[in-house]
């Protein structure tokens, strides 16, 4: 096959990564042809185990995979990357709270953003998943101001293929059957799934999954709860964090970059905001996108209720708090 792209992993040795490995080098996400050299970035202390993983690679026997490059060093990790996953972050622990979780991961992220902006390349395609997923994307930004902002992203497709999943199974359908559910804003529990725009395959017949669903309550309420809950569902269940889903969802957000969305779908994407939707500009906001030719585009003029216009201004708010004290973080280091 052609030239190995350089893929980067952080968190490498935790349970997302885990789940994801095998999806990246099995060729799930870029192609069949396209053979990739994995960088897998994690912390000292997990050496041991990340040198598990890499010998689990090597098992797998992946055609695809040239050669798998385990570090603790940020510049090995960030060395001419073309994709970097950022999954790693600063859980929170018992007792912590938001404001000691949002310092010790902007410490991370300043660190990251910092050498990526020294050692990878610059159009390099970013997506950060370990949260708080927003705001640790707003500060690899930041500190990675030679990078084009458009290569900025964080992940919010696990809340949008959760919006469609519970779409189909209260409709009776195939989750692909449901196109154009929005994630609006943060990836926390004041994101807003809205269907206002969504539809619904029915016997090859395209109908507004409102009309189909005829339950403005059930949309309003049990429905967007479920959604922005879900996260913790699955812990409260799991005693860990969704993994399995998550790192599906990675390889669904990636691949749609990599190859562009299907024509009249859209996905939701954290992006850096351009003002679209009155969304402070700079921001890390989930935004309906479309993709062609590696360019995301958000989708314009899309009308919102009043209703809807609040739960927007919800979590931009909540984003703009966070930002903040990210900032005010930076600042006292
Ligand atoms: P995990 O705890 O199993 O693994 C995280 C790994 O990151 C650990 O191996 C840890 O050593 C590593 N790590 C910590 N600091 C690091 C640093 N500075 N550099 C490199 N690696 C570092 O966690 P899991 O389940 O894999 O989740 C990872 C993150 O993804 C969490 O922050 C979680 O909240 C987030 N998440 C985000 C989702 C989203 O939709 N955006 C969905 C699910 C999880």
């Amino acid at each position: 096959s052609n030239k190995p792209i350089r893929v980067v992993i952080t968190g490498a040795a935790g349970q997302i990564a885990y789940s994801l490995i095998h999806q990246i080098g099995n060729g799930d996400v870029f192609g069949k042809e396209q053979s990739i050299i994995l960088h897998l970035l994690d912390i000292t202390p997990v050496m041991g185990v990340l040198n598990g993983v890499v010998m689990e690679i090597q098992d797998m026997s992946l055609p695809l995979v040239k050669d798998v490059i385990p570090t603790d060093s940020e510049e090995v990790a960030f060395k001419d990357v073309d994709v970097a996953l950022f999954v790693g972050a600063m859980p929170r622990k018992e007792g912590m709270e938001r404001k000691d979780l949002l310092s010790a991961n902007v410490k991370i992220f300043k660190s990251q953003g910092t050498a990526l902006d020294k050692f990878a390349k610059k159009n390099v395609k970013v997506v950060v998943v370990g949260n708080p997923a927003n705001t640790n994307c707003y500060i690899l930004a930041h500190y990675a101001p030679s990078i084009p902002r458009e290569n900025f992203t964080c992940l919010t497709r696990l809340d949008h293929n959760r919006a469609k999943a519970q779409l189909a199974s209260r409709l009776k359908v195939s989750s692909s059957a449901i196109k154009n559910v929005i994630i609006w804003g943060n990836h926390s529990s004041t994101q807003f799934p809205d269907v206002r725009s969504a539809t619904v395959s029915i016997n090859g017949q395209e109908t507004a999954v409102y009309d189909a669903i005829r339950d403005d309550q059930w949309l309003k309420n049990d429905f967007v709860s479920t959604v922005q809950k879900r996260g913790a569902a699955v812990i409260a269940a799991r005693k860990l964090s969704s993994a399995m889903s998550a790192a599906k969802a990675i390889c669904d957000h990636v691949r749609d970059w990599w190859y562009g969305t299907r024509e009249n779908e859209w996905v939701s994407m954290g992006i850096i905001s351009d003002g679209s939707y009155g969304i402070e500009k700079g921001l890390v906001f989930s935004y309906p996108v479309e993709i062609k030719n590696g360019q995301i585009s958000i989708v314009q003029d899309l009308q919102m209720d009043d209703w809807a216009k609040g739960m927007i201004e919800k979590t931009q708010k909540e984003l703009v708090e966070e930002k903040n004290d990210a900032l005010k973080a930076t600042n006292s280091e």
